[in-house]
């Protein structure tokens, strides 16, 4: 139960800190082209050892990695204030490329999960690049838009957010789309829920709630720079399903054969994952409507990947 995380700053080491916390993995390596800075995050991850389920970290480059089950990518240029996910692509599809292949010459057919933006198509570029089969790549996708989402539904029901099943589709990013249609909390649909609940909510809540988490990063970004502790524990989350062959359902993004006319193309549905990464995706009642977002959404990446390989 090795996992080695492929760039050291926020985002790779708050997945770290909190895989460590939930005693996720036996083995963290840190990987990044500042080695020093790598070193130096395990040394202070591997100080608080005393007081979790001790586990080994070391920091450094690619050789700490070797014989890893799973190998996360966080590597690349952060999204600058007002900079869109697609913006990125350039530069990070790069950097994700050579990640893989400095990986797989240490690891034999990890899992990769991709968490660098934009995650959908830089999950495409992994997929590529590795030659390992669509199942051993996955994405971080919605999985962090979604539980912004149920937050959000939560904050505003006075809930456990853990009992608000709603789910962001599509891409991680401006594209994404909310099934309503299929929101719930304790198997009472969202529109039951809120016609018991009589507290005179504004019609326009279900898009305010959608707005908000769609805009969060954006948010976060204009207050703090940049966003890692929510993303830290959903990939903690993803990790730990995968180590304990949990199945359970997360919104990753994985490379779907086949969607709308579309051929390959990676984006976020409800999918189970286990310990060979995704084990089945599921095929989600749509609106309308929704099925229409969410091939526009598919569609944007699709085009994203066809700039890229112009
Ligand atoms: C986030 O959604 C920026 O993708 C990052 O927090």
């Amino acid at each position: 139960m090795k996992v080695t995380i492929v760039g050291a700053g926020m985002v790779g080491s708050s997945i770290a800190y909190a895989s460590m916390i939930k005693g996720v993995a036996r083995e963290i390596a840190l990987v990044d082209i500042n080695r020093e800075l790598a070193k130096g995050q395990a040394m202070d991850l591997s100080h608080g050892n005393a007081y979790v389920r001790p586990m080994r970290i070391h920091g450094g480059d690619y050789d700490v990695s070797s014989d890893s089950d799973v190998v996360v990518i966080t590597a690349g240029r952060p999204q600058k204030g007002g900079e869109s996910r697609l913006q990125l692509l350039k530069d990070n599809a790069r950097i994700v490329k050579e990640a893989v292949a400095k990986s797989l010459s240490y690891s034999k057919e990890p899992v990769f999960i991709i968490v660098t933006n934009p995650v959908d198509v830089l999950t495409w570029v992994a997929w590529k690049a590795s030659g390992l089969p669509r199942n051993r790549i996955v994405g971080s996708g919605t999985t962090l838009d979604t539980a912004r989402l149920r937050q959000s539904i939560a904050d505003h029901c006075q809930l456990d957010p853990r009992n608000v099943h709603a789910y962001v589709l599509g891409e991680h990013g401006d594209s994404e789309i909310v099934n309503w249609s299929h929101a719930d909390i304790a198997g009472i649909p969202l529109t039951d829920f809120c016609r018991n609940c009589r507290r005179d909510c504004e019609a326009d809540l279900f898009q305010k709630l959608f707005e908000e988490t769609k805009n969060a990063a954006y948010k976060i970004i204009e207050k703090k720079g940049s966003t890692f502790y929510g993303i830290g524990l959903a990939v903690s989350k993803v990790l730990s399903t995968i180590f304990n062959n949990q199945h359970s359902v997360l919104t990753v993004s994985s490379v779907h054969p086949e969607f709308e006319g579309l051929k390959d193309v990676p984006f976020s549905v409800p999918t189970i994952l286990g310990r060979e990464g995704v084990e089945r995706i599921l095929k989600v009642g749509l609106s309308s409507a929704e099925l229409k977002g969410l091939s526009n959404s598919a569609g944007i990446i699709a085009n994203a990947i066809k700039n890229l390989r112009d």
